[in-house]
């Protein structure tokens, strides 16, 4: 299986050390993933019989590019040109998320789709922009375009309501859906810590956004709900229509005023008639009352009622794992190594 990864961050570099840890396992599976391509905004490095990837993230270190690779390294050698030009099954798309406009994961994609490359990507603004079109569009060039980790880190969310619960209807869906909020309103609950300081802590470990507003103001949560109502409901629902509101504004006072009275403060994605995003004061018995980056996902069902699935929700090697699943799943679903 041959691989572009285009995005060389946290999820993208943590790719690379897994498919090093995991080499013997694949061979195991069946497949023999062959990075061809690494891509940041610095360049590419290429090498058709596999960029070495120690040397691809030694070269990032201190802040530099994949195009400093000894070897196989070229600047000015952009990401739309290496989806066209080099030969690969597979694009791996790891480029930060961006709500405006899905760039520059969108044109990535749909490059890729264009190409008759299978898309495998744990970046949400594209998918919350526009799901049902690349959907179309990979399904027009029959190329296939997985997407677990955009939604529960590692945790797999949306295999387990797509697959598990598809004999039934799913009514409504709610949870913890941003591991960096959850974790800064822990801090915040069990240790009074202030809201920067526990961001700054966040964004250190590797759970935050390359933009953090993206997390504190509900826009991270806002996108796993339109992706959810779209593949797991079937709502044509974008951002416009999600009611969003972050917890920019809460202080340590009111976190630990809520928790002298038994109740975590949680940022709640939910989804049934309407879509929202905003900070609740759950009961700590509740089920979705998790703690640090652990993700939190109540379905409610008509025939099999609520069920709740719980799991690291943020996080490189999670995700990172997320992508690895979906490459496995491309494996089943195609004939090739
Ligand atoms: N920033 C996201 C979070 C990463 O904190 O949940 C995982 O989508």
């Amino acid at each position: 299986m041959r691989i572009i990864l285009v995005g060389f961050g946290v999820v993208g570099q943590s790719l690379a050390r897994l498919l090093s840890v995991r080499k013997r396992e694949l061979l195991g599976y069946g497949i023999n993933p062959r990075v061809v391509a690494v891509v940041d905004s610095g360049g590419a490095a290429v090498d058709p019989k596999g960029v070495d990837l120690d040397a691809a993230l030694a070269a990032k270190k201190g802040g530099g590019t994949v195009a400093d690779h000894p070897r196989a390294g070229q600047a000015k050698l952009d990401a739309l040109r290496v989806i066209r030009s080099v030969e690969a099954e597979v694009v791996v798309e790891t480029t930060p998320t961006n709500i405006r406009d899905g760039e520059p994961g969108l044109g990535h994609m749909e490059a890729s789709f264009r190409a008759g490359k299978h898309v495998v990507t744990a970046n949400k603004g594209p998918l919350a922009l526009a799901l049902p079109a690349l959907n179309e569009l990979a399904a027009h060039n029959k190329v296939e375009f997985f997407f677990s980790g955009t939604v529960g880190g590692g945790t797999p969310i949306l295999h387990f309501a797509k697959r598990c619960l598809s004999s039934d209807r799913i009514l409504k869906i709610e949870g913890i859906l941003n591991g960096t909020t959850n974790f800064i309103l822990g801090r915040m609950e069990s240790q009074g810590e202030g809201f920067d300081a526990a961001l700054a802590e966040a964004s250190e470990k590797g759970y935050a956004e390359a933009d953090p507003s993206l997390d504190i103001d509900g826009w991270d949560t806002a996108c796993k709900v339109v992706i959810m109502a779209n593949w797991i409901m079937g709502k044509e629902t974008t951002l416009a229509d999600v009611d969003v509101k972050g917890i920019r504004g809460i202080s340590t006072e009111e976190v630990r005023g809520a928790s002298r009275a038994g109740r975590s403060v949680k940022l709640l994605g939910s989804i049934d008639d309407t879509a929202s995003v905003r900070p609740v004061a759950i009961e700590r018995t509740d089920p979705l009352c998790v703690q640090g980056t652990l993700n939190a996902v109540k379905f409610s069902s008509e025939f099999a009622g609520d069920e709740v699935i719980i799991g690291k929700g943020a996080g490189g090697m999670e995700t990172a794992s997320a992508v690895l699943r979906d490459l496995l799943e491309l494996k089943r679903s195609r004939a090739w190594k």
